[in-house]
């Protein structure tokens, strides 16, 4: 076969930024054909299915009946974290391979009922981390691995966003819903980036996580304020006594020189990497002021196509799908495939291990000092005897 048959479960806004591009216009676009969507919004399933000229037979209120229903050899699971479960069981128990975007799920449960699932098929699960294919990133990993720096001692990652996409004043608003920033964290949206481009690197097991959460920035918001954190620091401990501080917030002046401001630095026994993923080397001075932007993510071509890691992480993904399902896939590659590292298992332990600490902890002027998590016990909490086999 030369084509992966997809049907698209849940068509809203990483559909519209990144995926329809990967679909449609990007140099992975030949292997796949997008045979059906299912979104129970019609106004987001229309939007896309009548942009693409998916018939209204293949438009589908609900993606059980599009499985069901509709030949296909995989799906994309577009839906909000905590609902990345139920669509990927029923897709692997029906045979079909399942990409999804970061992260693999929103807690430690549902995680692992996604691996096993996976296990019981034999089918493949894939993880669009973009950042694990930006070339910074690769090529710290590579060297890392090669034994370039040294073991990893100590890093601290930033990942800050403009308050525009948390102040629920602002418009045009970022976030459909106006309590995202209460519902949400900047854990679950920026933490896990930073956490799993760590864990891409040094490929070490956290051990314990302790959180610290302020909430002062988006209380003081006027006329409408938000009771979310402003920042969080996450602080991770690894197995060989490593410790990382990913700090994460959305509360930046809008005056900042990129929606995002992102960056790490790592200090290992015999180095230390800067990496400034904020910079990408092209810098705007405007009218408006001055902006870092980013081509390396998503770059539109002057032929229409669209390129750039954002294309290339989900697109070699489905090139794995389509090679396993032509045979070309060793035992070995498959096993790699599916280790807890390869599908983020230990990202979403790192995230809810920060949310529980945060719960779990002290409030005092506006800042919560999170309880420190044992990983070992958080697992066989959510596990039980299972919890071994990521231990
Ligand atoms: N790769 C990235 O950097 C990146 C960026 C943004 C979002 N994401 C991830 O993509 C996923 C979707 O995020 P989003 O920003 O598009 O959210 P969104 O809320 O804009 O869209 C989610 C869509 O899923 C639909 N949906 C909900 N339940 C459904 C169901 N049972 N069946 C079918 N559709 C259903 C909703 O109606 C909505 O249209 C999340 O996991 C998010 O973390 C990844």
């Amino acid at each position: 076969m030369d084509k992966i048959r997809l049907g698209v479960i849940g068509t809203g806004s990483v559909v519209r930024e990144i995926y329809q591009h990967l679909y449609y216009r990007s140099e992975y676009s030949r292997l796949l054909s997008v045979e059906a969507a299912a979104d129970p919004n019609t106004k987001a399933l229309n939007e896309f299915c009548d942009q693409y000229n998916i018939p209204a037979d293949r438009r589908f209120s609900n993606y059980e009946e599009m499985i069901k229903r509709v030949q296909l050899d995989a799906v994309q699971v577009n839906t909000p974290d905590s609902l990345h479960r139920a669509p990927t069981v029923m897709a692997l128990d029906h045979g079909l391979d399942v990409m999804i975007p970061k992260p693999l799920a929103e807690s430690i449960t549902d995680a692992h009922a996604m691996i096993e699932a996976a296990n019981r098929s034999g089918r493949l699960i894939g993880v669009d981390f973009h950042k694990r294919e930006d070339p910074r990133i690769k090529e710290v990993a590579t060297r890392y691995r090669s034994g370039a720096y040294g073991q990893f001692q100590c890093a601290v990652w930033y990942m800050l966003d403009k308050i525009c996409i948390a102040d629920p004043n602002y418009q045009p608003a970022y976030f459909a819903s106006p309590r995202f920033c209460e519902e949400n964290s900047p854990i679950t949206f920026l933490t896990v980036h930073m956490a799993d481009a760590l864990l891409r690197i040094v490929s070490l097991r956290p051990v314990s996580v302790r959180a610290t959460g302020w909430a002062q920035k988006l209380a003081s918001l006027k006329p409408l304020s938000s009771t979310g954190y402003d920042l969080c620091d996450t602080e991770v401990v690894f197995e060989t006594g490593a410790v990382a501080h990913i700090i994460t917030g959305w509360h930046l002046p809008n005056t900042a020189y990129s929606m995002t401001v992102q960056s790490s630095r790592l200090i290992c026994t015999d180095g230390m990497i800067d990496l400034g993923i904020d910079t990408p080397g092209c810098r705007e001075i405007v009218a408006d002021g001055i902006f870092e932007r980013n081509p390396l993510f998503r770059n539109f071509e002057p032929d229409g196509t669209v390129s750039g890691y954002g294309m290339d992480r989900p697109g070699r993904i489905y090139q794995k799908f389509l090679r396993a399902r032509n045979g070309e896939m060793s035992a070995e590659e498959r096993g790699e495939l599916m280790s807890p590292f390869e599908l983020g298992f230990y990202t979403t332990v790192i995230c809810e291990a920060a949310e529980s600490s945060l719960k779990a902890g002290a409030k005092h002027n506006g800042v919560t000092r999170g309880v420190e998590i044992d990983v070992k016990t958080l697992l066989r909490e959510r596990l039980g005897a299972d919890a071994s086999k990521y231990l």
